[in-house]
């Protein structure tokens, strides 16, 4: 344990909390506590790093993550100060955290005198970024820049198919990433994965047409198909990933998240996604991938995308900036293959598109000048420390309940039921407390046969710190244990 003489406080690296979040309850308790006066200096970060024996770049993450929440200022050159120290900055993580729900009741913290952070959020949202490390000063300069230089860029919709510099940074973005190579004519910006895969469905289908989709799966997807008079044939999901259609005629399409399936996790594996791509060559019928969070995985290489791997032959590539930076920027694209392009071009002509024009250029720079990498390396670091928090946890403290498939990617684990509690009671109770837990078993459209039902959470970790894990987890320990007496 190394102590610094400028906190002194210790670095506990048995702990379950991971080092940057214990640097920052450090910060945030002596800035309550007073004793740490507003306008001062933190040390830099490098005389930091060595004087607390971790890496600078762990400082550089707590002091942003301060930052973010509205503790600490930094300005180039001089460093970083203390800028807030109690409720105002709990307000703004609140307002940052959770912007469309009440804050549940949280008892306060005996050691601060001011609520938690974990106050403001509700664990388990899936699939929420955490929007307090948002680039914003990397951002607001990045419009500051386009706006004082192109400001005409940012009005140009490129007759429907959005910005052609954000095009091409998609192309080089998808060709390094998921080895698909495209030409940016091949590209549509939209208004995130849903608005693509909406487009996909006006455009290569009619009413009555059948479309395949995977169960459990996406549930706006299968509400929008409904919707539409199409005809959703589900298919089941096995342990290789979602099965071949075999039902009674030809779906036309089929939608597919080969590379993380949602909401399960697993990967398909290479022999399935060979079978798919030779029986849509087969039946003439389009296999549209949602690759809908595709950047995060945690372990060993990126799983290439079933684009990739098919050339854009028979496959229409679907991607999404919502869960990189948010949900809120609503910016997606959806590559093509070359003969759908002109096809394309009728149907949006006649939907509109829905992408704001305005962020395009500002996004098209951010990803060239290396900013949207450093922030996307950033937060899946950041990511991958609270999945294995809570993975460690549900192992250590919640096995007579169930138990989680580590997929080591995504932003959501399923915890797997094998006690007798159903899953919406569960999640309608965590719901009382304050907790956003989905239940597996909504997900699921097609009865399943005896003894194979889903009965599961859906438990996000992203959008939260470790102690607000720590907290949401106490409190579904206490569902479960009161549901099970
Ligand atoms: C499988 C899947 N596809 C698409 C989306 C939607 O992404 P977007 O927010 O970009 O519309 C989600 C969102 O969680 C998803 O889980």
């Amino acid at each position: 344990m190394k102590q610094t003489p400028w906190l002194g406080f210790a670095i506990d690296r048995g702990a379950d909390m991971p080092v940057f979040e214990q640097i920052c309850a450090a910060i945030r308790l002596r800035a309550a506590s007073g004793e740490l006066a507003l306008g001062s200096k933190l040390p830099p970060t490098r005389v930091f790093a060595t004087e607390l024996g971790v890496s600078r770049s762990t400082i550089v993450t707590a002091y942003e993550q301060l930052v973010a929440e509205g503790y600490l200022s930094s300005q180039q050159g001089s460093g970083y100060r203390l800028c807030a120290s109690g409720d105002v900055e709990l307000t703004q993580v609140q307002n940052l955290a959770a912007p469309a729900t009440p804050s549940p009741p949280v008892p306060a913290s005996p050691r601060l005198g001011v609520q938690p952070n974990s106050s403001a959020v509700r664990p388990f949202r899936a699939g929420t970024p955490d929007m307090r490390l948002f680039p914003y000063r990397q951002w607001a300069k990045t419009v500051a820049r386009i706006c004082r230089s192109d400001p005409q860029s940012m009005f140009l919709g490129g007759s429907g198919f959005g910005s052609f510099a954000l095009r091409q940074s998609i192309c080089d973005h998808v060709a390094e990433w998921r080895g698909i190579s495209a030409r940016p004519e091949q590209v549509i910006v939209t208004a995130g994965a849903t608005d693509a895969l909406e487009i996909c469905l006006h455009a290569l289908a009619e009413a009555g047409d059948g479309v395949a989709l995977e169960d459990p799966g996406y549930r706006p997807l299968q509400a929008f198909i409904t919707a539409q008079g199409l005809v959703p044939d589900y298919l089941r999901v096995d342990d290789s990933g979602a099965v071949l259609p075999s039902g009674p005629g030809a779906p036309r399409l089929a939608i597919l998240t080969p590379s993380h399936q949602f909401p399960l996790g697993g990967a398909m594996s290479p022999a399935r996604r060979m079978e798919f791509i030779q029986w849509a060559s087969e039946t003439e019928a389009w296999i549209i991938e949602d690759d809908y969070d595709s950047e995060f995985r945690y372990a060993g290489r990126p799983i290439p995308a079933m684009a990739g791997f098919d050339q854009l032959h028979r496959t229409l590539y679907v991607g999404s900036f919502s869960k990189i930076f948010s949900n809120a920027l609503r910016l997606g694209y959806l590559i093509l293959p070359e003969p759908l392009v002109g096809r394309f071009s009728n149907s949006i002509q006649r939907f509109a598109p829905k992408a704001s024009s305005m962020p395009q250029q500002p996004l098209a720079d951010f990803i060239d000048k290396g900013e949207f990498y450093r922030h996307l390396r950033r937060v899946r670091r950041i990511y991958a420390e609270r999945r294995r928090f809570l993975l460690d946890h549900l192992a250590q403290d919640f096995s007579a309940y169930g138990y989680c498939v580590d997929h080591q990617a995504g932003m959501q684990v399923v915890f797997h039921l094998t006690c007798d509690l159903q899953d919406r009671e569960i999640c309608a109770r965590a719901r009382d407390l304050g907790l956003s837990i989905e239940a597996l078993s909504e997900f699921v459209q097609a009865p399943k046969p005896e003894g194979t039902a889903y009965n599961g959470l859906l438990l996000g970790f992203c959008g939260y710190s470790a102690p607000e894990l720590e907290e949401g987890l106490g409190l579904l320990l206490q569902v479960l244990q009161r549901l099970s007496r």
